[in-house]
């Protein structure tokens, strides 16, 4: 049955049904649409728009529909056009007219606006506890690998030493941000459009504070062509997950790296990778790179979102209603891989020895040598970069690096240098001498890392 039927003669084509119909999708939004009916049914009563009564049985039916969808004695109706048609089409079988009450002063347009909203700070919130679990542990690890020395890359190329612990941190840095963007975007999202009506509000004597308060938003919203048509917070919240993810996806792909046989940093757990169907010495990261796969789809169902909104005019429109499989996608996305990768994070085994041996390669101690020059022997850097650079390629075709490389060499293409060369330029030399603020020196690392734990449990991101 439909919510609209007086004006039409005929009955709709079951295509046309099949095709407007939102409920396959919408339907996880039952306890939200109950939640905003209760409040509104409270508002109208207590403002004396509908009898109190019938208010109060209103309520008292929209709790047992809950109970009894949330238990299963209640199936949702998939031929239903949408979880709010449902929702009031199954009161009204129930209580007869005093159901039929329940929509006044109010629209599906103002209605789908709150249930989303009212799902999405659910979702996020959720999210939130997860990323701030994921902090949690990049964190703990840092801290424990704080001096297990390893190659710092850029261009892929071993640049300079870094620790573990320190590349942990770098993630922990943007997982916080990624927390602030929730947070925000939550903020953003954080006013009640109920009131808002079709697109011009109502002549009724709606208390909008009042459905605000109850349903635990701060404010109404202020516009009520905005308040059914922003969409703002869905790309908010899409956007946040998809930067989220794109970190996520930079994350597993290093993983992937650092497991292959070439780099062997890592070793993950058996318990969060997969085997070969033929290859019986295959132990894959299937899980990291379906993180990094996933990525791509949240950013699509951004693009989705953006696209769609682009070009509709004020105020609804049914393109809108393609707003919630993009945005629940993302948000259930994001759930979906932190659910595994948080674990398999605090189980990987982190091989410190084949770390420390990397960076005893690839000459990522030059730059160390070079200040060794400026520091204790007053060159200009200009200088002390070039005897270096001639160092390095005296090695190579000596097929020797810097610690092996005897004195004599060193003083041929610079006399300035002496046996002090050797410590400047030892591994735990250069990482720990890098004490400036956001620097890998282990003591650093350790008040990186508490700094941020301390952040997450005061939830002051
Ligand atoms: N299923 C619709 C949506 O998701 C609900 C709002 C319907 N409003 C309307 N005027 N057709 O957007």
């Amino acid at each position: 049955m439909k919510l609209w039927k007086g004006r039409f003669k005929k009955e709709a084509d079951p295509r046309t049904n099949d095709f407007n119909s939102s409920i396959a999708f919408d339907s996880r939004m039952y306890r939200q649409d109950i939640e905003g009916s209760i409040a509104h049914a409270t508002m109208l009563g207590r403002q004396g728009i509908i009898d109190e009564g019938e208010s109060m049985k209103i309520c008292v039916e929209l709790g047992k529909i809950l109970e009894d969808l949330d238990s299963g004695a209640l199936a949702i109706d998939p031929d239903a056009e949408d979880i709010h048609t449902f929702v009031e089409q199954e009161l009204t079988a129930r209580i007869g007219d005093a159901g039929k009450r329940l929509h006044t002063g109010r629209s599906r347009n103002d209605q789908v606006a709150l249930d989303i909203r009212l799902t999405l700070r659910e979702d996020c919130n959720g999210l939130l506890r997860q990323l701030k679990d994921l902090g949690r542990v990049l964190c703990q690890k840092a801290d424990q690998y704080s001096g297990a020395v390893m190659p710092g890359y850029t261009h892929m190329q071993r640049a300079q030493p870094v620790t573990f612990g320190h590349h942990l941190m770098a993630y922990a840095e943007m997982v916080l941000r990624d927390i602030s963007r929730f947070e925000d975007a939550l903020r953003r999202m954080d006013l009640c459009p109920l009131g808002s009506g079709a697109l011009a509000g109502t002549t009724y004597p709606l208390e909008r504070e009042l459905t605000a308060k109850l349903l635990g938003f701060t404010a109404p919203t202020q516009n009520s062509l905005d308040g059914v048509s922003d969409r703002d917070f869905c790309a908010e919240i899409a956007f946040a997950a998809s930067l989220c993810m794109v970190h996520l996806s930079r994350l597993c792909e290093e993983l992937v790296l650092w497991c292959s046989w070439e780099f062997k940093f890592i070793e993950l757990d058996d318990a969060y990778c997969t085997g070969s169907s033929i290859m019986p010495q295959k132990k894959n990261p299937d899980l990291a790179e379906l993180i990094r796969g996933k990525s791509g789809r949240v950013i699509g169902d951004l693009t989705a979102l953006l696209t769609m909104l682009k070009g509709l005019p004020l105020a609804y429109n049914k393109d809108m209603q393609e707003d919630k499989e993009a945005v629940f996608d993302a948000v259930d996305s994001l759930k979906l891989c932190l659910t595994p990768l948080i674990p398999m994070l605090e189980t990987m085994k982190v091989l410190e020895g084949n770390m420390r041996k990397a960076a005893a390669g690839g000459f990522i101690n030059a730059t160390d040598c070079a200040d060794y020059l400026v520091s204790l022997k007053g060159l200009p850097f200009r200088d002390a970069y070039k005897i270096t650079g001639e160092l390095v390629a005296l090695c190579l075709d000596r097929g020797l690096t810097l610690e092996t490389l005897p004195l004599e060499e060193y003083r041929r293409v610079c006399p300035a240098f002496d046996e002090g060369v050797f410590a400047a330029i030892s591994l735990e030399k250069c990482v720990g001498g890098r004490k400036v603020l956001g620097g890998p020196a282990p003591e650093n690392v350790k008040a990186q890392a508490r700094r941020v734990l301390d952040l997450l449990e005061r939830g002051n991101t």
